[in-house]
Formats: structure tokens, C-alpha cells, sequence
């Protein structure tokens, strides 16, 4: 198979809260359409870096940050930042619908953002692709004008990925979106996000190891602020380079 470009290139990026680095002289390639996975102990900078990747910390006047971060070549620090967002979703820990129906979850950012189509059939059209994306659409097509809130656990999350979906994003960021859902919830997730990898390039960070395993196709580790060991996910499980690394995945620290 011919290896896809980058779609997202990190050089020397180095983070700190007051002065204080949390992640160092970060360089990474993500290609297109790969799902890379970020495990690693609390503190070693994982949501950090998420978060910089769609410049949510730009406001944050205790945190700073050195080096470039490209996506399809473009410095992500020089855009515009509602663009970048839009080109670059995030998706939290804890599913947040808005308390509102299921339909104007979806609609919502589409029509805040005013790129939702004028009419009614356009906005159905946004809905379903978006649910059928997030692998939710025949749990739900029935119930559109029902509360968000009355779902369970498992469709808010992904509720909350279809809501990213609808505003058309190229790269979606994942963090532990699955540590507050039970194995068959979370096994619908995983299958979402592989399904998903054929039109985006994901980024999940996750506290269990055996989730990067079964989901990625590249696996960082990184350990207080730095990262120890990048691979393709397949070797970085079964022959570990550092030490470190075999220890973590082998439960012996973290
Ligand atoms: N807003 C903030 N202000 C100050 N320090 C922060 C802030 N956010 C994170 N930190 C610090 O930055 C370091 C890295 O935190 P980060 O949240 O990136 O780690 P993490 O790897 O995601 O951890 P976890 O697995 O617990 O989520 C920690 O020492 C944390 O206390
Ligand atoms: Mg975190």
C-alpha cells in the first residue's frame, strides 16, 4: 500500500504553564487517514498537546509554547482560529450534548457557524451523514425531536462525534473518550473511529493500552512532558525499543 503524506506535521513543539515545560521538543508526523494513538501516565502532557493541536490554550495566559505545528503544510499558529476548529474537532471524556433534540445537537454549529444550507432537506441531509458517520443513525432516525439528554452514555458520545462530524472537520482529536463507558459502549466507539478513519485523520489519546492496541495504526508513548518511543502500532506492542515503553505497556508502572 502507498504510504499517505502527512497530514499533520509537528516540529520541535515545546509547551509550558508558567514556565514550567509539560512537553518537550515534540516532532511527529500523522499521516492521512491513520488513527495514532497517545498512551501514557498522568501528567505527561497528553491533553496538552490535544490541546494546542486546535489551539484551545491560546487564551491561557499561563501557557506558552515554542516550536511549529503544519497541517497540510499550513502553520496552524498563523490561521484563522474558527477555521482551524473547524478543520480540526475535538471530542472530550465526558459526553456534553447540548439540552436540546437530537437533530438540533447536529444542526447547531452548522447554523452558528452559518454554513448550514437554507432549507429543510439540506439540514436533514447534514443530520443523517453526520449520524450515520458516528454509527448512530439506526439507533436513532426515529426519535430525531427527542431529548439528547434521555440517551445513554454510550450514543451521547457519540452523539457528540456526529456533532463534530457535521461541521465537515479533517482531523479529529480524541481524548479518553471512552474512560466513562462500559466495554460494550465502548466497543461501539472503537468500531465508530475505525469506520471514521477512511475520511479522517484521528488522533486518540487513551488511558488504556489495550484500546491503542486494538484501534491505532501508530502508537506514541510519552512519559513526564517527552515522548520516549513513536512506532507503528503493531511493533511498538510486540518489540518495544526503550525500556521504558515495555514497562508501561507490560502494567509494570502508570
Ligand atoms: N491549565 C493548566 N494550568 C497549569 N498547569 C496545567 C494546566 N493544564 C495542565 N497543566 C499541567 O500540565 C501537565 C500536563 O498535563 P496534561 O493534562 O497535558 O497531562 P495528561 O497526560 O493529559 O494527564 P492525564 O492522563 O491525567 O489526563 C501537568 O503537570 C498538569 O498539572
Ligand atoms: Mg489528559
Amino acid at each position: 500500500m502507498v504510504k499517505q503524506p502527512s497530514k499533520i506535521q509537528v516540529e520541535k513543539l515545546s509547551c509550558y504553564y508558567n514556565d514550567k515545560c509539560v512537553l518537550q521538543t515534540l516532532s511527529l508526523d500523522i499521516c492521512k487517514n491513520e488513527i495514532l494513538s497517545i498512551i501514557g501516565p498522568s501528567n505527561s502532557g497528553k491533553t496538552t498537546f490535544l490541546r494546542t493541536l486546535n489551539r484551545m490554550n491560546d487564551f491561557d495566559h499561563n501557557y506558552s509554547r515554542k516550536g511549529m505545528v503544519f497541517l497540510d503544510e499550513e502553520n496552524i499558529f498563523h490561521m484563522n482560529m474558527e477555521k482551524l476548529r473547524m478543520r480540526v474537532g475535538m471530542l472530550f471524556a465526558m459526553p456534553i450534548p447540548l439540552p436540546m433534540t437530537i437533530y438540533e445537537n447536529i444542526i447547531y454549529a452548522p447554523k452558528r457557524l452559518g454554513i448550514a444550507p437554507k432549507g429543510k432537506s439540506g439540514k436533514d441531509a447534514i443530520v443523517e451523514r453526520a449520524l450515520k458517520d458516528a454509527s448512530l443513525w439506526d439507533e436513532v432516525k426515529d426519535r430525531l425531536n427527542s431529548s439528547a439528554m434521555k440517551m445513554s452514555g454510550g450514543q451521547q458520545q457519540r452523539l457528540c462525534i456526529a456533532r463534530i462530524l457535521a461541521v465537515n472537520p479533517e482531523v479529529i482529536l480524541f481524548d479518553e473518550p471512552c474512560s466513562g463507558l462500559d466495554p460494550i459502549s465502548t466497543a461501539k466507539v472503537e468500531e465508530t473511529m475505525r469506520a471514521l478513519k477512511k475520511k479522517y485523520t484521528i488522533i486518540l489519546v487513551t488511558n488504556n493500552v489495550k484500546q491503542a492496541s486494538r484501534v491505532s495504526d501508530v502508537t506514541a508513548f510519552f512519559l513526564m512532558s517527552r515522548l520516549v518511543e513513536i512506532n507503528k502500532t503493531a511493533e511498538l506492542f510486540v518489540s518495544p525499543k526503550e525500556k521504558e515503553t515495555e514497562d508501561y505497556i507490560t502494567g509494570r508502572f502508570g
